[in-house]
């Protein structure tokens, strides 16, 4: 890959910013200050400084979202503003998507990631990732229907649920949902096959992804590494 091209796909420096810092000394390539960005480099091997930082080759990119109401989880749409147009613009080269998806009005955690590869073994079926919701409810939720929602609940299409886990709050009309599937508008349906209607929607936890560090609707950050290695040990069930 090109020396300037890699700058610039790290974030660290337009093509044309790469070339003057290059000219002027502020480039090396494994010690040697290199003066044409034109150069071919190994990023997985050469050692790159850009301005005396080291510049670390980054294949994929995987971002956390707390996705505010209103905003559709696509890459693009016609009318409403996408999970992407809420991330800086020189991530736009990139060819990001989000990993499943959040009703426009289900605010919370989205992962976003290049990684197509991972995001498609995380969505298998087979993966069994839990994601957790916290949720409100029109009307309280009886022992017997939480049972119900818990072992399995038949949707509109006829579909049984898998087995999901509830945490009711003293209200009754409010607490958390445990789900290992993501049928679409599953959770909404699953209320009303039980004659109730979700009021509130909110993704807190995506396998071992939480909401830590994007507090605010709208906040993004990168994933540490730690938590990109506990997604890949999700993606191999
Ligand atoms: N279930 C729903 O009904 N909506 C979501 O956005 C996610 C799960």
């Amino acid at each position: 890959m090109r020396l300037d091209k890699f700058l610039s796909n790290m974030g660290t420096a337009s093509r044309s910013e790469a070339a003057k810092a290059a000219r002027g000394g502020l480039v090396t390539v494994n010690s040697v200050p290199c003066r044409d960005v034109s150069k071919h480099i190994d990023p997985e091997r050469d050692v790159i400084y850009f301005n005396g930082k080291r510049v670390t080759y980054e294949k994929f990119r995987y971002i956390l979202l707390n996705k505010p109401d209103g905003v559709v989880s696509a890459t693009e749409d016609g009318r409403d503003k996408t999970v992407l147009d809420l991330l800086p613009a020189e991530l736009r080269k990139f060819e990001l998507f989000p990993c499943g998806r959040l009703d426009k009005h289900t605010l919370g955690l989205v992962l976003i990631t290049d990684n197509g590869d991972l995001a498609h073994r995380l969505l298998a079926p087979k993966s069994h990732v839990t994601k957790k919701y916290r949720y409100e409810s029109k009307f309280p939720l009886t022992d017997e229907e939480k049972r119900t929602l818990e072992e399995g609940t038949i949707l509109d299409d006829g579909y049984e649920t898998k087995p999901s886990e509830i945490e009711l709050y003293d209200d009754r009309k409010s607490g958390t949902i445990t789900l290992t599937e993501g049928k679409y508008h599953q959770i909404k349906r699953m209320f009303e096959s039980v004659n109730n209607k979700i009021t509130y929607l909110e993704r807190i936890t995506f396998g071992p992804l939480t909401l830590e560090g994007v507090p605010e609707r709208g906040d993004w950050r990168y994933l540490t590494e730690s938590e990109i290695e506990a997604l890949e040990k999700h993606g191999k069930n």
